[in-house]
């Protein structure tokens, strides 16, 4: 889901099916959001609960909504609270970009291997939403971020960065965004520097690089998104010139008490229809 669908959008409560995450944590999973620009109201997120058969709705909406949380524990259902996204926006052209270095720069690239590996090491520690919930087994989600990294390659929407290493005519992988991008904006949906090569500035020169992209094809601003625990990526955002635009609270509705993958039989994926079903994996 990305910016669009969860920031500007209109529709007051936007339900979707989620086959790719039904199939992957063996559970059916709809996603329930508000948008930010919606006035939607407690009353139609209850109405849309109702009316779901899932069994784990992913609901995010507007944190704003500090009252709702108590609320939503008297819907039937387990309330789990899976902390926030935070969004930063850039206007394109305006990032304090670090000076280019000879041994760095970035590409498109289209290397599913380097990229499943890289993805791998860059978020195996990553506190992602699925973590707070006992039914999702975090390998599978890991696993998630991969399969959508790899819809982002096969789309052309992979930036590497790379730096030189031993040989004249050897490169290493660095870092990785995976972008989204429309006419106005590019929307960064995972970024990370490889756990090797962290804390020595790198991320700043893969967000130039996309940065660059999108002024080379005219888009007005960059935006991202990450949990709000993240503070570190946050920080370096900050740095850059990024700005806080919104935050969103994420809870996952279940049907019962949360079992463990491993205690649970595996049923199909979910049947019925709610709106679109989610394409890509997301955050
Ligand atoms: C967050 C991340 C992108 C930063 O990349 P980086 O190249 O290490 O960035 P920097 O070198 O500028 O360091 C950023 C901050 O993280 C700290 N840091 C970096 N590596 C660290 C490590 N291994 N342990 C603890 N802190 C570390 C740095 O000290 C710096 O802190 P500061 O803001 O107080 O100066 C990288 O750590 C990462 O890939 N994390 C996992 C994926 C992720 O969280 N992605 C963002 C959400 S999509």
């Amino acid at each position: 889901m990305g910016w669009h669908d969860v920031i500007e959008s209109e529709a007051a409560v936007q339900a979707w099916e989620s086959p790719l995450e039904s199939a992957r944590f063996g559970c059916s999973v709809e996603r329930l959001t508000v948008p930010v620009m919606s006035e939607a109201s407690l009353s139609a997120v209850r109405e849309a609960v109702g009316g779901s058969a899932a069994d784990v709705i992913v609901l995010r909406y507007p944190a704003e909504h500090v009252g709702w949380f108590a609320e939503l524990t008297a819907l039937g259902r387990t309330a789990v609270f899976a902390d926030s996204l935070a969004y930063w926006r850039l206007r394109a052209g305006r990032g304090r970009a670090p000076e280019p270095s000879p041994d760095l720069w970035t590409e498109e690239t289209a290397d599913q291997a380097a990229v499943r590996e890289s993805i791998s090491g860059i978020f195996a520690m990553y506190g992602n939403h699925y973590l707070a919930n006992p039914l999702f087994d975090p390998a599978a989600a890991l696993a998630g971020y991969r399969e959508w990294a790899l819809r982002s390659v096969a789309e052309g929407g992979c930036v590497a960065l790379r730096g030189r290493a031993a040989g004249p005519d050897e490169s290493r992988l660095l870092g990785l965004a995976t972008v989204e991008e429309d006419e106005r904006r590019t929307e960064i949906l995972l970024a990370g520097v490889v756990p090797q090569a962290q804390g020595r500035g790198l991320y700043a020169h893969l967000l130039r690089g996309v940065e660059e992209r999108a002024l080379a094809r005219g888009a007005a601003e960059v935006v991202i998104s990450t949990q709000g625990h993240n503070t570190r990526v946050q920080r370096a955002w900050a740095r850059y010139g990024f700005e806080p635009a919104h935050t969103l609270l994420t809870v996952h509705l279940t049907r019962s008490r949360p079992r463990r993958a491993s205690e649970r039989p595996r049923p199909p994926a979910s049947g019925g229809s709610r709106g679109r079903p989610t394409g890509p994996h997301a955050h």
